[in-house]
């Protein structure tokens, strides 16, 4: 009998808790996504990094956790790259090896070598490194490179190469900003600048998971700089949410082309946290592509799924487009999805108030695409799943349309958070007229509006998995172009 809960086509561990992606980097002709994780229980537990690898994105193989948690602390997030010209001079006779950054954590309570008990956390940035990427190292023992900055919350490093001005930079959070450091040489690391203190959204807890890259204004030969950054709560509606700055950055200082109190979410759904984007993708291919963990600390630790908990987004790539409101990162799924679906049913237009147009597909994915333009004050509801336990609802008013986010189901005895049922709605900047391309899989839901202007991305637990959609309209008649309905190919992974 098929696992409950398990996607097909998601990035789940075999078994045991998961949490951030970690060093995502292309290296030798695969794709490594590390990842934090607990493989005793399926709560959060010591931190591990776990290893998969993958050469399309979609199919991963999993291998023997890359990082342990020991006397040094746990294994907190961090990133990888390739040391191409062996620059830190760790690898053997000149060939390049992968190096990773990651914060050790130390726990309060702890008693350290030298007798002391740890009264708050220590965070302190490590330093692993591998010649195959199969077997790691830490250096100097996990000794930290950089030590901890007296502050309850400095971690989660991600390290990029920055050409302009011929240095490895260093994003770090701390507390409630951004920390920049600069070397030549990937050990030793100089503090260059800050950002954040009144930028963007702000919680209770620290910052976390920055990630840093420049992109390319889709149409145009610009590019922007894009600061990724995490709040673990309070977020646009409830627990964790990803945000993110455009702007410049000169090797050293990062400046945010908007308005400081201006918050930019890169996802309005729910589960959608700790997204990092991959290192080393060859330059011919130049995407930039992320992974994202999908779930929400608000209820992660209790969901219905048994063997395991959590799994990755489905990754995607992203891209900077012009919007009314200015340049927004938009994100499409990475066309490898593609190779996994066929097509099941044909086009359907136009939907008068009195039908609803449903199929049931005999497949636990299904990707699904239509046009739809509401008159003022119309509703479409788009029911998925065989008891409709996951609704989303359009509605067009003045100030844009309206999504709203209904979660319903039993889950017998399976416990589950009182957090996780929660509706909520957004009002976003889209016209009368707009497209959706909704993806489900076993256990989630994500939707696309306008080719990925807006993406929300949610947790879906249903009664029944079988990826049933239905759409309907409250009043009059709804002119609709279904594009397509797929579903997973049949073969290896059904
Ligand atoms: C974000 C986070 C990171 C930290 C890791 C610990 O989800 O809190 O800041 O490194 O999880 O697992």
């Amino acid at each position: 009998m098929a696992e409950a809960y398990r996607p097909k086509l998601h990035m789940t561990p075999d078994q045991g808790w998961m949490n951030d992606p970690n060093g995502l980097v292309f290296f030798n002709g695969h794709y490594h996504q590390f990842y934090q994780y607990y493989p005793h229980d399926t709560v959060w537990g010591p931190m591990h990094w776990g290893h998969k690898i993958s050469q399309d994105l979609i199919n991963w193989q999993e291998l023997p956790p890359a990082l342990y948690p020991d006397e040094s602390g746990m294994c907190f997030s961090g990133s990888a790259i390739v040391d191409w010209n062996n620059t830190s001079g760790l690898f053997e006779n000149g060939k390049p090896g992968l190096l990773a950054f990651y914060t050790s954590f130390i726990q309060p309570e702890v008693i350290l070598a030298d007798g002391r008990k740890v009264e708050d956390p220590i965070q302190q940035q490590s330093l692993a490194y591998s010649q195959d990427g199969m077997i790691w190292k830490k250096y100097q023992g996990g000794q930290p490179i950089i030590p901890a900055r007296g502050n309850p919350g400095f971690r989660d490093p991600k390290v990029i190469w920055h050409p302009a001005s011929q240095a490895w930079v260093m994003v770090v959070s701390c507390g409630q900003h951004i920390e920049f450091y600069r070397s030549t040489n990937l050990l030793d690391w100089q503090l260059v600048s800050e950002f954040g203190y009144r930028h963007g959204a702000h919680s209770k807890g620290p910052w976390e998971c920055p990630d840093l890259f420049e992109l390319q204004v889709e149409g145009s030969e610009e590019t922007r700089w894009v600061l990724v950054v995490g709040i673990g709560e309070g977020a646009h509606c409830g627990g964790a949410g990803t945000q993110y700055f455009i702007g410049d950055f000169d090797g050293k200082t990062f400046t945010n082309h908007n308005h400081p109190e201006d918050i930019l979410w890169l996802d309005f759904g729910r589960d959608y946290y700790a997204t990092q984007s991959f290192s080393d993708i060859p330059s011919e291919d130049g995407r930039r592509i992320v992974s994202t963990w999908m779930s929400n600390h608000q209820y992660s630790l209790e969901l219905p799924t048994q063997a395991f908990r959590s799994s990755m987004a489905m990754p995607r790539e992203l891209f900077l487009l012009e919007s009314s409101a200015g340049l927004r990162v938009g994100q499409r799924f990475v066309r490898e999805l593609g190779t996994m679906l066929k097509l099941e049913s044909k086009p359907v237009s136009a939907l008068s108030a009195s039908e609803v147009k449903s199929s049931v597909v005999k497949s636990s994915v299904m990707k699904c695409e239509f046009t739809a333009a509401l008159s003022q004050d119309q509703t479409l509801s788009l029911a998925l799943f065989e008891d409709h336990d996951i609704e989303f609802q359009f509605k067009h008013l003045e100030a844009g349309l309206e999504i709203r986010s209904l979660r319903k189901g039993q889950f017998g005895h399976a416990r589950i958070d009182e957090h996780y049922p929660h509706d909520y709605s957004v009002v976003l900047p889209v016209a009368a007229e707009f497209s959706v391309s909704v993806l489900v899989d076993n256990g989630s839901v994500e939707l696309l509006i306008n080719g990925g202007e807006f993406s929300f991305t949610n947790l879906a637990f249903a009664r029944n998995t079988d990826a049933m959609y239905a759409i309907s309209v409250d009043n009059g008649e709804l002119p609709i172009q279904q594009s397509a309905v797929k579903i997973l190919v049949q073969g290896e992974q059904a």
